[in-house]
């Protein structure tokens, strides 16, 4: 394991109602409150914040919104700001799922924007970038990757950040991408931050792989140097295989 604190989150994407998302968070801070050598993040739905907030709050587990609109206010019906997700207690933001770029037209310029906002408001923004299958199979994945992270990191100086590594046909698919396959892309990802932050900011960032994270794989995932933590979606909703997960060797 490396000497970067790990970390493992969990993306609960559109699941579970807000009386579900108490009884969950209860259940998950009970469960794991003696884990006090890695980081625990929980990304509910909006609707849920509130709630697990109140579960939350005193525990060893973060939280944090899924998405958020790069303006601080204004006219934008229906959005939500990085200033009601850090009211809330919230320490993260997840930025740039490819979820979100596939269905909501986020693209590297507006992800670079809500990264800006979200550090301007006291949020730690985890970046999310990822190749598709297409982009692999023409072995594009290393200028898709960072391309997204040149611009999607644009205008971060001196701030913490988190990077997700996810490839796109590996989430939600059962395909995870091997061990090696994803220490390979960790690593450019981490030559690529210290040509562009220095090396000890290389050295410090957390690169967290995402796509298709069980119990079975967590362990051989981890056990690469550069891999330093799991952004898990389906895997994160239920204790039974989210605790095994929070609790890698
Ligand atoms: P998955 O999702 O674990 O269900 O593949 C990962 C993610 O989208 O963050």
């Amino acid at each position: 394991m490396s000497k970067r604190v790990p970390i493992v989150a969990g993306n609960w994407k559109m699941n579970k109602t807000a009386t579900q998302a108490r009884a969950f968070a209860i259940q998950l801070r009970e469960r794991i409150r003696n884990v006090t050598d890695r980081e625990i993040i929980v990304f509910p739905p909006f609707t849920a914040l509130p709630v697990v907030a109140d579960e939350l709050r005193n525990s060893n587990i973060r939280f944090g919104g899924q998405n958020m609109h790069w303006e601080r206010s204004g006219a934008f019906t229906g959005e939500v700001s990085a200033d009601f997700l850090s009211d809330l207690g919230c320490t993260h933001v997840l930025v740039g799922h490819s979820e979100r770029r596939r269905d909501f037209g986020e693209d590297d310029d507006t992800c670079s924007r809500k990264v800006r906002t979200a550090l301007d408001a006291g949020l730690i923004p985890l970046f999310c970038c990822g190749e598709t299958l297409e982009q692999r199979n023409a072995e594009q994945t290393s200028d898709v990757v960072k391309h997204q992270l040149s611009i999607g990191l644009d205008s971060v100086k001196d701030e913490e950040f988190i990077i997700a590594y996810e490839p796109v046909w590996a989430i939600g698919t059962g395909k995870t991408a091997t061990s090696t396959q994803a220490e390979e892309v960790h690593r450019w990802i981490r030559e690529w931050l210290g040509k562009r932050f220095g090396p000890a900011v290389a050295e410090t960032v957390r690169i967290l792989y995402g796509g298709s994270v069980k119990p079975n794989n967590i362990n051989e995932l981890m056990a690469e140097p550069d891999i330093d933590g799991a952004l898990v979606g389906g895997a994160g909703l239920d204790l039974a295989s989210f605790e095994p997960i929070v609790r890698f060797k």
